[in-house]
């Protein structure tokens, strides 16, 4: 049996897949987290900031098996360990470091390898790692623009992969870590590395984010009319967030940031607690297709809800969330397999959809 994050008090109802548009929750407090007895989960970019407070988050709710795919497996040790320091008991033994570079496909196919070798099914897959603000344009093995290839294309790609384990839970939830970013996100299928120029880190970055969004969207469509019941997709903005992710940044604005207070900044433990809710919470069991966003930028620190108004209006167009997953399919060549009905999935194929 796993502990609880919140005390037992019935939290307010959120909307199910025909519930209510809004709902408004208060991080931390209320809401009840399911009982996690022998489940699985991965996390990627699990060594820092969100990441790694998600991580200790699903090991405190009791998570058997809780995999860190990092890109450096020595910074995920580093995790693991100062995890395992501070929550004591067993805890060491119910974390793992895998390698997984969104860099390069091949990396991410040998991550889902490894995981369908070593485990039977998977409970939770949080898309969490991301690059922001990269000044020069730069690309990953496989030739797109950075952003859009880690942020977006590898974690495409890897829910591909992972939605076989997925389907072998009882419920199983992936929640993709996007941003308020998302709306300044504008898709141009013909060009998303910059092959013409134009190169700007603050749309690459939006488009990424705008891409984790839609990618939520679409998915959440296709299970659905695959009759797919026992997985749910949702997307996350966590709030703006103290981590390292401002790396690339100006150090002088990084500074600045770090020393705002945290009334408008949140630490990374606050920053996961949207994403450790949507994870875990009871609240969120059967609930798809949404996106929560902290609600600090509006002056509701603690809170997070459904957000409808910091949205681009491109993740509402049906046409472009068809052809921006037709394009990611062809530019990752995932085979999205999985998504077939389950007696067709049992039944032998010749590896394409
Ligand atoms: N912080 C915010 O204010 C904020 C706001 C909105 C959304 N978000 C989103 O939150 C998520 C987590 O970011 P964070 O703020 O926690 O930043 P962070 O501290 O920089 O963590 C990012 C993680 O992603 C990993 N990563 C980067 N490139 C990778 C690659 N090629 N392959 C595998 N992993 C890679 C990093 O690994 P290394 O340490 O090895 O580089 C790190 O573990 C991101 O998706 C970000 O877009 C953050």
């Amino acid at each position: 049996m796993m502990a609880t994050t919140s005390k037992a008090r019935p939290a307010r109802p959120y909307g199910r897949r025909s519930g209510a548009r809004t709902c408004t929750c208060r991080r931390g407090r209320g809401a009840a987290v399911a009982a996690r007895a022998t489940k699985t989960a991965l996390v990627t970019g699990a060594n820092s900031g969100i990441g790694r407070e998600t991580v200790r988050e699903l090991v405190k709710a009791g998570y058997s098996s809780v995999i860190l795919a990092c890109r450096d497996v020595e910074a995920g040790e580093e995790a693991r360990s100062e995890i395992a320091s501070s929550l004591g008991g067993d805890t060491a033994s119910r974390m793992s470091v895998s390698r997984l570079n969104l860099s390069s496909l091949d990396s991410v196919r040998e991550l889902a390898a490894s995981f369908s070798e070593r485990n039977g099914s998977c409970d939770l897959l949080v898309n969490n790692a991301g690059v922001m603000m990269i000044p020069e344009l730069r690309r990953t093995d496989d030739g797109f623009e950075e952003h859009w290839g880690i942020n977006y294309l590898g974690h495409y790609l890897l829910t591909s992969l992972m939605l076989g384990p997925l389907r072998k839970s009882e419920r199983a939830r992936v929640v993709n870590v996007s941003s308020a970013a998302n709306s300044f996100g504008k898709l141009d299928l013909g060009d998303m590395d910059y092959a013409r120029g134009g190169y700007d880190p603050w749309q690459a970055y939006g488009n990424s984010k705008l891409g984790n969004l839609m990618f939520t969207f679409e998915l959440d469509r296709r299970l659905r009319e695959s009759g797919i019941s026992n997985v749910s997709v949702n997307a996350v903005h966590p709030g703006l967030v103290k981590t390292n992710l401002g790396r690339y940044m100006n150090p002088l604005v990084t500074k600045v940031f770090q020393l705002l207070p945290e009334f408008f900044v949140l630490t990374p433990e606050q920053g996961a607690r949207t994403q450790v809710q949507v994870a875990l919470s009871e609240d969120f069991e059967g609930v798809s297709g949404k996106y929560y966003a902290d609600q600090t930028f509006k002056f509701k620190p603690g809170q997070f809800a459904e957000e409808d108004v910091v949205v681009s209006p491109s993740a509402k167009d049906e046409g472009l969330l068809k052809d921006l997953w037709d394009y990611s399919r062809e530019a990752t060549g995932a085979s999205w397999d999985a998504l077939r009905p389950i007696e067709q999935v049992a039944a032998p194929t010749n590896g394409n959809a």
